[in-house]
């Protein structure tokens, strides 16, 4: 670039435009989760489906719900700083790291962190060094909807593990008494839309909630963390019947219902709940679509970030 000042204007004007045109492109090919790519581990780990899928089976006949919550894991992973991992970090003093397991969303809520560890440690035996914590999660989010009868789709991978937490941005993840527009707006500021918002809460098709989270709050004499299915018709099975629920308005979650029952639902959200209540085929389509979308926020590639060793600690710095 020395010699651009010896450039017609009008040339250097066209040089300015084009570097801004690549940094434009940069920055927007980085929200797509660029260098991702489902082939990541096929020469360096190929039996990394195999055996996160394989410990996932092996979870799954202990503890029926471990599919939803692995799920919940990779959500809550990649709405607060991307898919890094950070999720996963416990507290250390000495590296400096708070945990987000104990903010209000995830306290005595998110679980199968051990179930994580055993993914790790399968996979470190295997093929030290390689495989991620957060393709870990993304992986599992995948196999455990496949297990439960939902759709399959080629998960981009080349995540790389974050070495910090985000307590702020844990402590703005959705809330189960937000608003639609809130929800809306806390998707729109990671680039998901009102059809991802809609196929994504899709995935309380199974799992649990505290009935303290849900619309009836409990019933008398049940204690707040007394756990209910979030799918009454097909607690364990991933289906469309969720909307079918939804649309009896008999949804757990307030913000579950709010997709139907907000002022604003009837232009934005209601019809396409709808259209996957009609058609499984439909939802499955935009689930499948909207979970790659979730999972390419703001990865780590090529030399950000490390591997982890243990996906609850970052890796010791050589001194
Ligand atoms: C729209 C915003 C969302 C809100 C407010 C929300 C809220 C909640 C709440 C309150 C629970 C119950 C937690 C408990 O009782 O401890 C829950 C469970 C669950 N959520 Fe969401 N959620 C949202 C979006 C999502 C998304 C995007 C996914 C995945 C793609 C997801 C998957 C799940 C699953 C599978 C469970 C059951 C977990 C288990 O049984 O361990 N949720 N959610
Ligand atoms: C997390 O939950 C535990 C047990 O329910 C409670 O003792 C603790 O105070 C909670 N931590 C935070 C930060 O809210
Ligand atoms: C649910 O009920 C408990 C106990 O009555 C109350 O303290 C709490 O505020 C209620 N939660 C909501 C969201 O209304």
């Amino acid at each position: 670039m020395a010699a651009s000042s010896s450039l017609p204007s009008a040339a250097r004007c066209s040089l300015l435009l084009a570097a801004a045109l690549v940094l434009v492109l940069s920055h927007g090919a980085h929200a797509q989760g660029a260098g991702l790519s489902s082939s990541f581990y096929d020469n360096s780990c190929p039996s990394t489906r195999d055996i996160v899928r394989r410990v996932i089976q092996d979870a799954r006949v202990a503890d029926t719900r471990i599919p939803a919550s692995l799920i919940r894991l990779h959500f809550h992973d990649c709405f607060v700083n991307g898919c890094d991992g950070s999720l996963l970090l416990d507290d250390d003093l000495q590296e400096g790291i708070t945990s987000e397991k104990t903010v209000r969303a995830n306290n005595g809520s998110a679980r199968g962190f051990n179930v994580v560890d055993d993914i790790k440690n399968a996979l470190e035996k295997a093929c030290p060094g390689i495989v991620s914590c957060a393709d870990i999660l993304a992986l599992a989010a995948e196999i455990s909807v496949e297990l439960a009868g939902g759709p399959y789709w080629s998960v981009p991978l080349g995540r790389r593990d974050g070495t910090t937490t985000n307590i702020e941005s844990a402590n703005n993840l959705p809330s189960p008494f937000d608003s639609l527009e809130t929800l809306q707006e806390k998707f729109r500021n990671l680039g998901l839309d009102d059809t991802d918002l809609v196929a994504l809460q899709g995935a309380h098709t199974f799992g649990r909630s505290q009935c303290q989270f849900t619309q009836q709050n409990c019933t008398n004499g049940q204690q707040r963390g007394a756990l209910v299915n979030l799918d009454g018709a097909t607690p364990d099975v991933f289906d469309n019947k969720y909307y079918d629920v939804l649309l009896q308005g008999r949804a757990q979650l307030p913000s579950d219902q709010v997709m139907l029952s907000d002022p604003v639902a009837a232009t934005t959200t209601a019809p396409i709940v709808q259209r996957f209540s009609g058609s499984q085929n439909e939802f499955f389509r935009n689930f499948a679509a909207s979970m790659i979308k979730m999972g390419n926020i703001g990865p780590l590639t090529g030399k950000d970030g490390e591997i982890r060793n243990n996906c609850r600690r970052v890796n010791k710095k050589p001194y």
